[in-house]
């Protein structure tokens, strides 16, 4: 079992240890009603262990439909109509059971309903446990965009039991590894190398891919400086996802393709060398997360250019220089004519 301190709240990983869930909540908790969010893959799957487990307790699933379409603006208002409804106080738990969409509409919820009510994570995907469950980042999508109502609102616990990994269908499990080696590439050059041999993470994996994102975090909570390094790959990455319309890539491969264009970027710039290049492409591949032919720079370009984050004084982009270190460099118009 691996504790992890994040400023007010723990990240507990725990390998199979899911019925030690009753007491950590109980240890921060009076109440016995629980309000869990969930949606129909892992409530059909889970949901009677998740009860057993939590028998100490009164539990209200409210079960959304999976996928990015559940974080809108439609079921953020269903689920708020059913947890009134079900008769949700200010002072009872709401818990976010799920994958990364679960998460973060459960801590959009629980920011905004009575103006904010305590919840938790416990997250059920391999990118839900290694990044969205991490850092207090909340939202929902608009139909002109991803993530474009939100919040900051951290949980009273994260915790992560990398058993429910057993049943993640393979696309989504690689679609966590993604973040891993971008983890790995902008933070931390042994999980890097680890990636590098192995498909199949462990605690010590996923481990290390959190405090990744924990140092950066804690040392910019708002996203104003350091924390922009989690966006390496990110720039081309959600260029590809929305000219593909939300569809053809998961996020995941979306960023891998990014990810090679940064590096790419990082080259022309002098920044990068072609051996790190020609090492993850050769991972990614191997990774099914990107295929030949790749996605080629010039036909994201537009999208960046005309991108509201790029700003008169030009736009900060993230490269990396060798495994586990990244900077911030401010590219121009001119970089991408
Ligand atoms: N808040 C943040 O900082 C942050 C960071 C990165 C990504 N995100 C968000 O995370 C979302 C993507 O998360 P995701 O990849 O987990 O997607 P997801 O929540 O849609 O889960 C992927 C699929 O896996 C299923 N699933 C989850 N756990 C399972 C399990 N144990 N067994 C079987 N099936 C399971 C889900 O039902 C779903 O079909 C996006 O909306 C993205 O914007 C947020």
């Amino acid at each position: 079992m691996t504790f992890i301190k994040m400023e007010d709240y723990e990240i507990t990983l725990s390998p199979g240890g899911l019925d030690q869930l009753s007491n950590m909540i109980k240890a921060m908790y009076k109440d016995v009603h629980l309000f869990v969010i969930t949606d129909h893959h892992v409530y059909q799957l889970y949901h009677e262990k998740f009860s057993a487990v939590l028998n100490d307790f009164l539990i209200q699933y409210v079960v959304i439909e999976p996928g990015e379409k559940s974080k809108s603006l439609k079921t953020y208002q269903n689920v708020i109509d059913t947890l009134i409804e079900k008769g949700i106080k200010r002072s009872h738990l709401l818990v976010g059971f799920g994958g990364g969409v679960v998460g973060d509409l459960t801590g959009f919820v629980a920011a905004t309903l009575y103006r904010g009510i305590p919840y938790i994570h416990v997250p059920t995907s391999l990118l839900a446990m290694v990044d969205s469950s991490i850092g207090g980042k909340v939202g929902i999508d608009l139909p002109q965009g991803k993530n474009l109502i939100g919040a900051f609102n951290n949980p009273i616990m994260v915790f992560i039991d990398t058993d429910f990994l057993k049943t993640l269908p393979q696309r989504d499990y690689r679609n966590g590894l993604a973040e891993m080696i971008k983890a790995g590439l902008i933070g931390d050059k042994k999980l890097y190398h680890a990636l590098l041999e192995k498909e199949e993470v462990g605690e010590t994996e996923i481990a290390q891919a959190i405090h990744v994102k924990r140092e950066l975090v804690l040392s910019d909570p708002y996203d104003q400086k350091e924390r922009m390094l989690l966006n390496f790959g990110h720039t081309f990455g959600h260029a590809i996802e929305k000219k593909h319309h939300y569809e053809t890539y998961l996020h995941g491969e979306a960023v891998s393709y990014g990810m090679l264009i940064a590096l790419e970027v990082g080259i022309q710039l002098g920044e990068t060398k072609q051996e790190l290049y020609d090492e993850v492409k050769a991972l990614l591949i191997k990774r099914k997360l990107v295929c030949e032919p790749l996605l080629a720079m010039e036909d994201y370009k537009d999208a960046i250019v005309h991108d509201k984050k790029f700003l008169s004084d030009g736009l900060h982009f993230i490269v990396v220089t060798r495994p586990g270190d990244a900077k911030i460099v401010t590219l121009k118009m001119e970089d991408f004519s």
